[in-house]
């Protein structure tokens, strides 16, 4: 019998009890886990999903967690726009979000009265990190009169100076639901170019990147067409554009796991975040998945016994303070309405 300590002390156990209370997850994650991992994860998911009922807890897991967080204990799962959506209309006391800062800031500002728990807060963002609300308040005095259009993945300040939030599912209806002839789009240079390329509206960039997404080469993709004839190519509009030209589908997390579902090509490239491709391949079995490895080091801070500690602990929280959320909100909220 396996046998591993929480921060807490705690000896978790995987019990015969363990065992069963959780082969409902490890069946549904077994062809992407080796059998030896899961009486690791067993204990640790069995105390947290017992503990957030106690604790009246709501567990979000981003696309981009591993396979254990995500089928162990998401309640709600899904790309930035399905959690800000979900996030608004939940009931619970604590969220705990499984994803990185920016994304826990959304929760919180879409429920102030929550408790919303970032189980490391190490779990950055090199585009939110890219951009300060200093810096779209002197594009506003460069460009006087031009909406800002800010991609949620900023922190709040940023959201606060800006008219609108977008995701990258909804990204092309935010800029021209403006009626304008030309946006600021912040902080991703990639996103913005993929989203100029596809309305008249004129787009002015602001260059922050993905370090996940831009370390992908059009030369990479060609080799994969090279060595997989056939294979089908979905890539995260991140990516810069010569890798974007040589994708079959650009689009959102969600995006990408919607029109591989419809689609069910044979062969698959996901050209995003590694764990994306797990959460893809236990969906659809039948289709093979040819899985490049970029992982994003902020989301991989989150852990099973950092979501469980979090819980036990009911830290780190994440607070946003009230004039930056009140101005944030009315920017997430405008995207929400649309
Ligand atoms: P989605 O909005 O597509 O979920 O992407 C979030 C993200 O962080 C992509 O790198
Ligand atoms: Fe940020 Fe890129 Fe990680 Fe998404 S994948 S959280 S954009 S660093």
């Amino acid at each position: 019998m396996q046998e591993q300590t929480t921060n807490d002390h705690k000896t978790l156990e995987f019990t015969p009890e363990v065992e069963h209370l959780t082969q409902p997850f490890y069946d549904r994650i077994k062809h992407v886990m080796p059998d030896v991992e899961w009486p690791i994860h067993a204990p640790v998911i069995a105390a947290i999903n017992e503990l957030k009922k106690t604790r009246n807890a709501i567990i979000m897991a981003h696309n981009y967690q591993t396979p254990e967080i995500f089928y162990g204990v998401g309640d709600i799962t899904g790309d930035s726009l399905a959690l800000a959506q979900r996030g608004a209309k939940i009931d619970a006391e604590v969220i705990v979000m499984c994803g990185v800062k920016f994304m826990a800031e959304t929760a919180k500002i879409l429920s102030p009265e929550k408790t919303v728990l970032l189980p490391d807060l190490s779990a950055g963002c090199s585009l939110a990190e890219s951009i300060t609300g200093a810096d779209v308040r002197k594009l506003g005095e460069q460009y006087p009169g031009v909406p800002v259009v800010t991609y949620v993945n900023a922190y709040a300040d940023v959201r606060a100076e800006a008219d609108i939030c977008c995701t990258s599912g909804n990204a092309v209806k935010i800029v021209e639901s403006l009626n304008t002839d030309r946006v600021i789009f912040v902080p991703d240079g990639y996103l913005g170019r993929y989203v100029a390329q596809q309305t008249d509206v004129e787009v002015i960039l602001w260059e922050g990147a993905c370090e996940v997404h831009e370390r992908f080469t059009a030369d990479e993709l060609r080799g994969y067409r090279n060595n997989f004839p056939g294979i089908h190519i979905v890539a995260h509009p991140e990516c810069p554009p010569d890798v974007l030209s040589e994708a079959d589908f650009v689009g959102s997390t969600a995006g990408m796991i919607d029109h591989i579902g419809t689609e069910r090509p044979k062969q698959v490239v996901m050209v995003t975040e590694c764990s994306m491709s797990d959460h893809v391949a236990i969906k659809y079995p039948d289709v093979d998945f040819i899985r490049p490895c970029n992982l994003c080091p902020h989301m991989k801070y989150i852990t099973l016994p950092k979501i469980l500690l979090a819980l036990q602990t009911l830290e780190p929280q994440i607070e946003v303070d009230e004039d930056t959320a009140e101005r944030a909100r009315r920017s997430l909220e405008r995207m929400l309405a649309v």
